[in-house]
């Protein structure tokens, strides 16, 4: 095999999702992801339920990964795992499954960081698209982290701003369970905001250093502000629904948005880059694209299954450590909170 020919088995598993995906020479050739239903009737993810869920997962999912492929797994280079951060019960399923694969085939271990991952999901090739040119900036948007990151290489990456409470997707997920709608409710949100008028209803964006978030005064502000309208009328959320999803998307990803807007003012970087659930937005989408006119931005956007959490981004950032030959040893252990 020529030594540049790499395959690696990469498994992601830090939060509700249990993934496998193998990639070749920078090409994906399987993806698979589990999601965890078991969640969804309390609201959010119960971290107990999750290591239990990912216990039943991760032997099928890794299996059809192979499967899906179509390589042999005594083919593979490595094998690559989500070291951290995430929930700790999470983690370590999928890390002693990678532990005792590696060593039952003799092969390296790649120990990956997540929101390295996120970021590095730009590098998987694909057809008609062009990575992010270094530096650039990354943006991190889901239900677990809201970051502005500098990147001026593969693993040189400086967190400038990140929120000092909620995520942005947690933001969305709360503001739609004041309204009645189902977990995860941000895409529910982004449905009903395309029909609805996002200046009817203003709600306030909160302040905090240029590039910091904060996201908990506004889910208070929409919870007064809901509670103030249903005593007048007990339909105002039903008779309103379109336009108070597109004043909160409207709200979100302004502020988003403003903040990209002072990380390019402050470094002087104008290639942007979005990673996280959240990105599937079709509003932060939008303003993005609209960016490229306006500010003369370049901006990158990955495929919707790279940016929710996936075990592609694993692979990856596995590969780029393989070739820079930073393998972990069978001690590495897993990390709930870190940064890089
Ligand atoms: O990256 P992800 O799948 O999981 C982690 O949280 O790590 O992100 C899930 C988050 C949820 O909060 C979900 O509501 C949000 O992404 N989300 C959206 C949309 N699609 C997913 N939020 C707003 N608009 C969407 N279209
Ligand atoms: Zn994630």
């Amino acid at each position: 095999m020529n030594p540049y020919d790499i395959y690696i088995l990469a498994i992601e598993s830090s939060c509700d999702d249990t993934a496998a995906a193998v990639i070749h020479n920078g090409h994906i050739l399987s993806n698979v992801v589990a999601s965890q239903e078991v969640h969804r009737q309390f609201g959010g993810v119960v971290p107990e339920l999750a290591s239990r869920a990912h216990q039943q997962h991760i032997v099928p999912v890794v299996h059809q990964a192979l499967h899906r492929a179509n390589i042999d797994k005594n083919q593979l280079s490595a094998i690559a795992f989500t070291q951290g951060p995430g929930l700790l019960g999470s983690l370590l399923v999928g890390m002693s499954f990678a532990k005792s694969l590696a060593l039952s085939l003799e092969i390296p271990l790649l120990a990956v960081n997540h929101m390295q991952g996120h970021i590095l999901a730009h590098f998987i090739k694909e057809e008609g698209k062009n990575p992010p040119q270094f530096p650039f900036l990354a943006l991190t948007i889901s239900g677990g982290h809201t970051q502005i990151v500098k990147v001026t290489d593969y693993f040189e990456m400086e967190v400038i701003g990140k929120t000092i409470d909620d995520a942005v997707g947690e933001a969305f997920d709360k503001s739609a369970k004041i309204l009645g709608l189902p977990y995860p409710g941000g895409p529910l949100i982004d449905k009903y905001a395309q029909k609805g008028n996002p200046k009817r209803f203003k709600f306030p964006k909160p302040k905090v250093n240029p590039l910091d978030f904060s996201f908990s005064g506004l889910k208070t502000s929409i919870l007064y502000f809901i509670e103030k309208e249903t005593a007048e009328n007990p339909d105002f959320i039903q008779d309103n629904i379109h336009d108070i999803c597109a004043g909160i998307q409207f709200t979100i990803v302004s502020y988003l948005m403003d903040k990209l807007k002072n990380a390019v003012k402050q470094t002087g970087i104008k290639e942007i880059a979005i990673g996280g659930g959240v990105s599937a937005n079709s509003g932060i989408r939008k303003a993005l694209k609209e960016a490229e006119t306006k500010y003369g931005w370049k901006t990158h956007i990955p495929k919707f299954e790279y940016c929710t959490d996936n075990a592609a981004m694993i692979a990856i950032a596995g590969e780029l450590k393989f070739r820079k030959g930073d393998f972990a040893s069978q001690n590495v252990v897993a990390v709930a909170r870190t940064d890089f």
